[in-house]
């Protein structure tokens, strides 16, 4: 069979990654999704550069209108980040009949209810596992193994950046600043780190684990947002001293206020008893905990940024897009458990 191709638009930290990872994987990523999957073409602002990291592998070009409008492209992968550009050619990728696979967080959690839509209507996929807490698979043990429970709450350590942040001034004394120095050069922080820092990042992600864990719309505009720029060195240590490690948790659950049932949507550093398991939680990891009916409480633990951890996540997305599309191009996967309509309370 020939292989599934893609277009890849973007070759940053995770575009690198993700090149790089099929490429040395190539044998038995084939193996699993039930053919190859092939980088067909790369756009790029600098061609020079990525042809560096490509070679002659695949077509480098520096327009992205060209990958998704091209007829031999099945899937398009967005690895530019940011909104406007991003949704546009997310959007046209999916009327043109490609499925996505995206790791942008922030797209996704403001503009998340239209693109699943369009890709509903479409009859294509969009696939996001790499937008949230980066190589732990949390969407899909969300979505496929936890798919028998009612989910009760998610809560985690969900933003490398600030946990490497965190970390690195409790156990070196080290400054805010020369921290996030540290985590931008390590590929962890975002383009503008002000995300990281002030929480935005972990809401965006939050947000679209409380869409999976509960079947509600992307709702970014009713997330408490709260960051950590405002912690001092000597707030980790008081909380040392009394026993508890200061982490910037995301967190989403249900609720009942004045007998109104709802979604918990929150975003804020919080104490956490340095026994528990989350609490010790270090650089730039990430650690999930959900709570759900049937199974109970389950963690997930692990890189939560970075080229490769993330580039597993997105080749996840394209092996799962690549057995169903193979299997059944007529099947279309439901993207969220919610009508368009239907909107949920969502409190704080
Ligand atoms: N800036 C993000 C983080 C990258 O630090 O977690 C991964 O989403």
């Amino acid at each position: 069979m020939k292989p599934i191709k893609i277009g890849l638009i973007g070759l940053g930290v995770v575009g690198a990654g993700t090149f790089n990872v099929l490429k040395r994987n190539q044998e038995e990523i084939r193996r699993r999704a039930g053919r190859g999957i092939e980088i067909a073409m790369v756009a790029v602002r600098n061609v020079e550069r990525a042809r560096g990291i490509v070679g002659t592998d695949c077509e480098v070009v520096n327009d992205p209108e060209l990958v998704v409008n091209h007829p031999d492209i099945d899937i398009v992968v967005e690895l530019i980040g940011g909104y406007d550009t991003a949704k546009n050619l997310v959007l046209k990728a999916i009327n043109n009949g490609k499925h996505v696979v995206t790791a942008n967080k922030a797209l996704l959690a403001l503009h998340g209810n239209e693109i699943f839509a369009a890709a509903q209507a479409k009859g294509v996929m969009v696939a996001f596992e790499a937008a949230v807490a980066g190589g732990i698979p949390i969407i899909k043990a969300l979505r496929e193994g936890l798919t028998a429970n009612r989910i009760e709450s998610v809560a985690g350590i969900i933003n490398g950046t600030t946990n490497f942040i965190l970390s690195e001034m409790r156990d070196k004394g080290l400054d805010f600043a020369t921290v996030l120095k540290q985590a931008q050069e390590l590929g962890y922080a975002e383009a503008d780190p002000t995300f990281d820092i002030e929480g935005v990042d972990a809401a965006h992600k939050a947000t679209i684990i409380a869409a999976i864990a509960f079947g509600i719309p992307v709702q970014f505009d009713k997330a408490h947002v709260e960051g950590i720029s405002s912690l001092q060195a000597i707030d980790i240590r008081y909380a040392e001293q009394l026993g508890y490690r200061i982490k910037l948790l995301g967190i989403t659950k249900r609720t009942v206020v004045d007998g109104v049932e709802g979604i918990e949507l929150r975003v804020h550093p919080t104490l956490i008893p340095a026994k528990r398991l989350i609490a010790n939680v270090e650089g730039a990891m990430n650690a999930v905990l959900v709570q759900a009916d049937a199974v109970g409480a389950t963690l997930y633990y692990g890189k939560g940024a970075g080229a490769e951890p993330t580039a597993s996540s997105v080749i996840a997305d394209l092996v799962d897009i690549t057995r169903l599309a193979t299997a059944d191009p007529e099947y279309r996967v439901p993207h969220l458990a919610f009508q368009p309509n239907q909107m949920t309370n969502v409190a704080i």
